[in-house]
């Protein structure tokens, strides 16, 4: 699937924060699940039951697909979550 920004999107700030341990520059206006989809990761995480391959579905925090680990803090909806700079973010594998 691909995404492309809305019109004016070049024109927000930017903010750093880490993904996996790596400096990552994201809009200021994302949510942790547009940063991952925007930047193509995958897997975004991994199911805690079989470790199938998971990625946000609903965007609106009803799936529970998109869960990471925010600033230490793990299952964190990724898609309710406003980017701050210096958020640390990692993917989850398997149960937290
Ligand atoms: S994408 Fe569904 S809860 Fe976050």
């Amino acid at each position: 699937m691909a995404f492309r920004l809305a019109a004016g999107a070049d024109a927000q700030p930017m903010i750093e924060v880490t993904l996996d341990g790596a400096p990552c520059q994201a809009r200021a206006t994302w949510t942790v699940a547009d940063l991952l989809l925007a930047a193509g990761v995958t897997p975004y995480r991994r199911s805690a039951v079989s470790g199938a391959a998971r990625a946000p579905f609903c965007m609106m925090g009803s799936c529970f697909d998109c869960l990471v680990t925010i600033d230490g803090v793990p299952d964190s909806q990724g898609c309710l979550r406003r980017l701050a700079p210096g958020m640390r973010i990692e993917r989850q594998a398997g149960p937290a």
